[in-house]
This record gives structure tokens, C-alpha cells and sequence, in this order.
């Protein structure tokens, strides 16, 4: 209990009526800040129940499933931790990887059913971004961001260079296990968007007679562009280790080097996610090689996925 005087204390100094609205405002508030530090539980529970196979036993089980049922099916499941299962789903359910559906009007359990999310990290899914999961919550990838407040006060580069000593590039060149995880993670990605860019976005690439994918990976986008447009010369450049396994097709070809030293030639590049410094050098590149090429040229940027991807055109 606290005493009378104390919580008028406490009254005045948060400037509350205890009868009233600012009461609510405060536990608003608190409650907000409760969420934001315990957020980190939603993408651990979701790689927990990735770990667990649980998707793919909810769908495998072809109808709603009973947390009862789901136990049962759990092949790892310790029998200690059996209780526990609730919980988790509980938390998935809230962030919308499951629904809950009533079975029927006097059964005493709801079953649980996959959600549109979920069905994204179903393991026979051809669209499935469970790589992408896999790598991004690595405890590798996800150790730099407690750097972030470090990275802000000192000349660190990034903040994956204070948590590793290095760069994630210089990394994954050390650690073939982590490098092809990324790939596939960037890959699995991919598959994805190039589906949409192809359906939606087919239109930008017309007019052009050769691309380059930079920075494209084991490429899938290329692959997707190729295979969309058979008159377009499709190059997907990338470090040399990560197409050093990729085999050319038609008109599609590998080539491996350093896009901040030398890029191909083209009608139009594919740029990803670098920061403004890296596009400057990058986009530098690009001028050299437009100044190599006998023919005119007129510039132009079209960005085509937005955030995801800032695509540029050169013609
Ligand atoms: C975010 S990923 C993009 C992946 C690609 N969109 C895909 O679908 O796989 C960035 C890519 O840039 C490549 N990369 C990083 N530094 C590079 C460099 N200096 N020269 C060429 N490629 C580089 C990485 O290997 C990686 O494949």
C-alpha cells in the first residue's frame, strides 16, 4: 500500500489525477515501453517454432490442430517443456503467424491453422523465405545490433566491424558455412520480389539490349530477367567466390569482381541496398563505364521496388 501522502507525492510529480484520464496515459505509456523491450520475443519465438517444424506439422495435419494434438506431433519435444507450447503459440497467434479456429460449437480446444505469413515458411513452399529468416536472426547478424549506441559515438564503420573486427563481407569470405547461408537467405529473398518485379515491373527493361545485375548473388533476379526477356544479355555480377559455382545459360552469364573498383559495361545496372558513400563510388563506376562505350547515352534512375530495392536504369 502506498501511504496517502506519498501518492499525492506521486500524483504531483506525474502531474496525474488519480481519478482521472492521465492515470491511463501512464500505464499507456508504460505498457508502450513494457512492448518495445520485450519485442525482441517475437522473432525468437518465430525462429523457435521454425526450429520446431511447426508450420509444417500444422499443415501437414491437414486440419486445425489442438495444442494437444501439436505436443504430440512435436518429434523433439522435451516432455518437461510439453506445458510450455501454449505459450509459444500463444505469442504466434498474436503476431499473426496462426489463427485459431473453433473446431466445433462444444469442442473443448480452438485448433490452430496457418496464416498467409506462415505458409511463407512452409518448407515445400517455392516462395518460402525461411533461409532469409535463418540467417537474418544468426546470432552473427544479430550480435551488432547491440553496437548500434557504440557505433554512433566512435569511426566504426558499421556496426557488425565493432561486434566481428571486420566487414559481414570479409566474414563470410572466412566462414563458407555463414557466406552460403547468406546467399540462399539473399536467394530465398529473391524469388520472391522477382516474381512480383517480373509481373509488375516487366515494362522497365524494355528497350534495353544488356543489364547487370551488381551485386546479384547466386542470381535469381537475373535468372527471373532472363528467362522473362530472352533478347536481353542478363550479366549477374557479384565477389568472385559467390558466382564462382554459378554455370552461364543462354543469355545469361556470371562474371565475379569488385563493384567498387570495375563494373561491366551495359545499357542498365541493378543496384541493392548500399548507403548513400557506397552508391556515390558504385554510381562512379557506372560513369566510367557509360564514358567507355561509343554509343550516347541519357541517364536515367528508376527506382523500381522502393525501399526493398533501389533498382537504377542507365540508357
Ligand atoms: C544484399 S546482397 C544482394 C543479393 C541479391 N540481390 C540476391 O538476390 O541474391 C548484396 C550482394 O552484394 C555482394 N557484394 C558485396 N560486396 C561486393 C563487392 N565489393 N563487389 C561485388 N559484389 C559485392 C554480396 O556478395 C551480395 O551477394
Amino acid at each position: 500500500m502506498v501511504p496517502e501522502q506519498n501518492r499525492k507525492t506521486l500524483a504531483n510529480m506525474y502531474k496525474v489525477n488519480v481519478n482521472g484520464e492521465n492515470v491511463n496515459e501512464l500505464l499507456q505509456a508504460h505498457a508502450h515501453v513494457w512492448n518495445h523491450i520485450f519485442n525482441f520475443i517475437n522473432p525468437v519465438s518465430l525462429k523457435c517454432a521454425v526450429e520446431l517444424g511447426i508450420p509444417d506439422i500444422i499443415q501437414n495435419h491437414g486440419k486445425p490442430m489442438t495444442v494437444t494434438e501439436l505436443v504430440a506431433a512435436l518429434p523433439t519435444l522435451n516432455p518437461t517443456k510439453a506445458c510450455n507450447i501454449y505459450r509459444l503459440m500463444r505469442i504466434l497467434v498474436h503476431s499473426g503467424f496462426f489463427a485459431q479456429k473453433k473446431l466445433s460449437n462444444d469442442a473443448q480446444e480452438d485448433g490452430y491453422v496457418l496464416t498467409s505469413a506462415s505458409r511463407l515458411l512452409l518448407n515445400d513452399n517455392p516462395l518460402s523465405v525461411t533461409p532469409l529468416l535463418k540467417a537474418m536472426l544468426d546470432p552473427v547478424l544479430t550480435k551488432p545490433w547491440d553496437f548500434l549506441g557504440i557505433w554512433f559515438q566512435n569511426n566504426d564503420y558499421t556496426p557488425f566491424d565493432i561486434a566481428h573486427g571486420k566487414t559481414f563481407w570479409e566474414y563470410a569470405s572466412h566462414d563458407p558455412k555463414l557466406g552460403n547461408s547468406f546467399n540462399e537467405a539473399m536467394a530465398s529473398d529473391a524469388r520472391l520480389v522477382s516474381s512480383v518485379l517480373i509481373d509488375k515491373c516487366k515494362g522497365s527493361f524494355e528497350g534495353l539490349n544488356s543489364l547487370v545485375d551488381v551485386g546479384g548473388g547466386t542470381g535469381t533476379l537475373g535468372k527471373a530477367i532472363a528467362d522473362a526477356l530472352p533478347n536481353l544479355e542478363c550479366t549477374v555480377f557479384d565477389l568472385p567466390r559467390v558466382v564462382a559455382d554459378q554455370q552461364d545459360s543462354g543469355n545469361l552469364k556470371y562474371v565475379g569482381g569488385d563493384m567498387f573498383e570495375d563494373v561491366p559495361v551495359a545499357d542498365a545496372w541493378i543496384l541493392h541496398n548500399w548507403n548513400d558513400d557506397e552508391c556515390l563510388k558504385i554510381l562512379k563506376r557506372f560513369k566510367v563505364a557509360i564514358l567507355n562505350q561509343d554509343k550516347q547515352v541519357m541517364v536515367k534512375i528508376t527506382p523500381i521496388l522502393g525501399l526493398r530495392s533501389l533498382i537504377e536504369v542507365y540508357l
